[in-house]
């Protein structure tokens, strides 16, 4: 237990991934904890999970705040108050200033649900399906300066079934999401992932 490097995930919603998040940590193996949740807005089922799973938990309310800076600060905060090495921005619906990188170098991980660089932003599953695209996906990436844009870590793909609802696409999105979030974040921990340049290598375990 206490050679896991804990970790600050950032929720906005539902939390199913945060729930598979705290299920891995179940697992007396896995390298990362939970070291407080974070949400940009109270009354979210994402922070019901974390209480039920005994973890700590802090809103910091985006609609306190005029200014992205100030609220990225008070986020990184929490984060470090609560001993956290990472963060993990799991359905986190903000974008951080620049500052969270400087403050968590190559340790702010985010789960995309679309194959970037394709369908960035807040509506990547409708997007994907208005564009009529047959194959869709997941990515999990280092947070840069940019939107949706820092370096891939892991990707996976889905063909999209003819006729398919919006629901049903996400479900099978998600289910991708539950089985590979908490492996590269394990990953993470471990220092088996290695930025080099656009790339990510997985060092072998
Ligand atoms: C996930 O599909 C993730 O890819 C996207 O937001 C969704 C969050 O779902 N960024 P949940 O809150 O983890 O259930």
């Amino acid at each position: 237990m206490s050679n896991r490097v804990p970790l600050a995930v950032l929720v906005s919603g539902g939390g199913t991934n945060l729930q598979s998040i705290i299920e891995a940590t179940r697992d007396p193996k896995y390298s990362a904890d939970v070291a407080v949740v974070i949400s940009d807005r109270p009354g979210v089922k994402a922070l019901d999970r974390a209480r039920e799973a005994g973890l700590p938990t802090v809103v910091v309310d985006w609609s306190d705040y005029d200014d992205r800076g100030a609220f990225t600060n008070e986020v990184c905060d929490a984060a470090e108050d609560h001993g956290a090495e990472g963060l993990v921005l799991a359905g986190f619906m903000r974008i951080l200033a620049p500052a969270a990188i400087d403050r968590f170098p190559g340790r702010i991980v985010n789960i995309h649900p679309a194959l970037l660089p394709a369908f960035p932003g807040a509506h990547a599953v409708d997007d994907a399906l208005a564009y009529g695209v047959t194959i869709t996906g997941v990515t999990i990436h280092f947070v840069d300066e940019q939107v949706d844009h820092g370096p891939i870590i892991y990707q996976e793909a889905l063909a999209v079934m003819p006729g398919e609802e919006r629901e049903a696409l996400q479900a099978r999105i998600q289910a991708v999401e539950h089985r590979m979030f908490p492996v590269a974040i394990d990953a993470l921990a471990r220092g088996r992932l290695h930025i080099e340049g656009r790339m990510v290598r997985w060092e072998q375990a």
